[in-house]
């Protein structure tokens, strides 16, 4: 198969989808539906004759489409040589990663620490074995230190050799290796944020506790489905599936730890402990163990509790003593990320009832003070990651992050080039700021232009086009786009939203009932993450997407995760704290409430506009 316009050739097998044989080529193309042919988004057009249609294509694809040879290529299966044009729309585009999360101050006390001895050598009138007279170098630093086998076999060899002049580096309660000379001013440690979409590592100095670096990748597992359930769907339907998705992620965090160690000019060997958080799933591809069950009802994961592994078990390229802590996860859909995001935000030590809200694909919400704490998982479907929206993409270069509307509709884009389509904030915006002038009322539905108000400005009757016979709004005009035609935002955009919305909202208030506060009565709400980083609070209220409570009790805490994965690297205690977390969190199944069916369907209608505090376009 050749790709154009990359002039790219790969040898692909029959059978093969083009989505693989473009990732065999380096190319990713988007899939945000994980392959299933309902999203549309990896339009592709085949040259000369291909494979024959399938029905779902013949669902998506109009009668021009099909003219111009465009297919999907989740649905193409190569039987043939092929030349195949993939259109920049298509291609999975970098992800701008939030790695910033506001700090929140531990002691620190990591679970590796490093002691400089000079023993006595054997003498007549001093027989001890060389591990007693090890240990009891240590007797007063560590009580009841033991020394790990493999290193009990080495011992006398790197004793005499280093003259009884040793560096131990202790875990826990074990000695794990034994270092020539005095390295105890090298200590690191790795902790990653594993997300579906993106992998956000840093180096911290545990002797200081400081963060030295940061890096981030694009998770590879992208190449085997978008979403978690594209993953799970994928290790069932591959007889290497899941070794796959591990391989590819370990390589993508050896990638993250070279890069980060080199520019901080440490040795790897220098690395003595990695810590991970992500979504459960993402946590059993790591650990190579079966997602299946997350995958079926009633949604199981194999594993809660945290777990510890030697990280050269899992191929990671650290020290090969290293130890990899992975946090709990409280349930198949409320991963570690979520107990991290508690754990950084301080949720199980506040005296107010504080909302975490994590929005993605899923939206995980955690409520909770010092005495309790509650949490649930929506599907808020892929609407505020750009899929399923006529003209949606990740926030990446080109993406309408934000609109206003005043004297015209103003955008801003990412990255400050022509726009190239709306990413999920800019959805948010775009529906919050029309609601607000009236042009989509409270039903979520587009009003025609002629039920515009006689004194609407013009710029709002120039924005009306059509799309499938129902009015569309234009965002940005042809002349400002990279490909020349306009962005629009379209009737079926705007309930893809509401169905998101809904889910998130309806998600608060079921979390709010089981803890018996109203959504206006919760002290402070915490966005968490990438997508709730770049939203703007009025625009979330505006449509209902969160509760209405003032602005400043609605705070950015960044990505809380990628904090808690570095708290839990630097402190020790802080681990138990989190296994508290997961193993006190009540978890709530949202399928089997009666009540979030009823607000789930409540919660699709817009709230009502103030005009005295929104007031529209005059
Ligand atoms: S239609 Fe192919 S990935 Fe969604």
């Amino acid at each position: 198969v050749t790709f154009q316009p990359d002039g790219q050739s790969v040898f692909a097998l029959e059978g093969t989808t083009l989505v693989e044989a473009a990732g065999q080529a380096g190319i990713v193309i988007n899939t945000p539906c994980g392959g299933q042919g309902t999203c549309g988004k990896c339009r592709v057009v085949v040259k000369g004759d291909g494979p024959a249609m399938s029905r779902a294509e013949e669902n998506a694809l109009s009668q021009k489409d099909i003219s111009e040879g465009v297919r999907l290529a989740c649905q193409v299966y190569v039987d043939r040589d092929m030349v195949v044009s993939i259109p920049e729309n298509t291609r999975f585009f970098e992800q701008v990663v939030l790695t910033e999360g506001r700090e929140h101050r531990v002691h620190n006390q990591p679970n590796i620490k490093k002691e400089f001895l000079e023993l006595p050598p054997p003498a007549s009138d001093d027989l001890r074995s060389d591990a007693d007279r090890l240990i009891a170098a240590l007797e007063g630093t560590i009580d009841k230190v033991e020394i790990d086998f493999p290193l009990l076999k080495n011992l006398p060899g790197i004793l005499r050799e280093e003259n009884f002049k040793v560096t131990a580096v202790i875990e826990g309660k074990e000695i794990v290796a034994l270092e020539k000379g005095d390295t105890t001013n090298s200590i690191w440690g790795v902790s990653f944020d594993i997300g579906t979409t993106t992998v956000a590592g840093a180096l911290i100095n545990l002797k200081t506790g400081e963060k030295a670096g940061v890096a981030s990748r694009t998770n590879p597992q992208v190449h085997f489905g978008d979403d978690v359930v594209g993953r799970i769907r994928y290790t069932e339907e591959h007889r290497n599936g899941l070794k796959e998705l591990h391989h590819r992620l370990v390589e993508c965090l050896n990638d993250i730890i070279l890069e980060l160690t080199a520019s901080a000019q440490i040795p790897l060997s220098r690395v003595y402990e990695v810590t991970a958080v992500g979504n459960t799933t993402m946590a059993h591809t790591l650990l190579a163990i079966d997602p299946s069950s997350i995958g079926h009802a009633p949604y199981v994961s194999v594993f809660r509790d945290s777990i510890d592994v030697k990280a050269r078990v899992l191929g990671l390229d650290v020290n090969p003593f290293a130890n990899l802590h992975v946090l709990p996860n409280i349930a198949g859909f409320v991963g570690s990320d979520t107990v991290a995001v508690a754990l950084s935000t301080a949720i199980p030590g506040s005296d107010e009832v504080i909302l975490a809200i994590d929005i993605g694909t899923n939206g995980e919400i955690i409520m909770g003070n010092k005495d309790r704490m509650v949490t649930c998982s929506c599907a808020a479907g892929p609407a505020f990651e750009g899929a399923r929206i006529r003209q949606g993409m990740r926030a990446t270069d080109g993406a309408i992050s934000k609109v206003l509307v005043n004297e015209e509709i103003e955008t801003s884009i990412i990255g400050g080039g022509p726009a190239r389509g709306i990413c999920g904030s800019g959805l948010l915006d775009a529906v919050a700021e029309l609601r607000r002038v009236g042009i989509i009322n409270k039903t979520g539905k587009i009003i025609s232009q002629d039920q515009l108000p006689d004194n609407a400005p013009e710029f709002l009757h120039e924005a009306y086009t059509t799309v499938d016979g129902q009015p569309a709004i234009i965002l940005v005009p042809g002349s400002g786009t990279k490909s020349g035609d306009p962005v629009l935002l379209t009737q079926k955009d705007v309930r893809e939203l509401q169905l998101a919305k809904a889910a998130i909202a309806a998600g608060i208030k079921s979390v709010c009932n089981e803890f018996g506060v109203s959504p206006e009565e919760v002290g402070c709400v915490l966005l968490a993450g990438g997508f709730g980083n770049f939203i703007r609070r009025s625009s979330a209220k505006r449509i209902g997407l969160l509760p209405d409570i003032p602005s400043s009790q609605i705070e950015f805490v960044g990505n809380a995760a990628f904090v808690g994965a570095r708290i839990a690297l630097c402190c020790k205690n802080c681990r138990e704290t989190a296994r508290r977390i997961s193993q006190k969190t009540e978890y709530i199944e949202l399928a089997g409430r009666p009540d979030f069916q009823t607000d789930y369907m409540d919660c699709m209608m817009f709230p009502e506009i103030d005009p005295e505090s929104e007031p529209a376009i005059k």
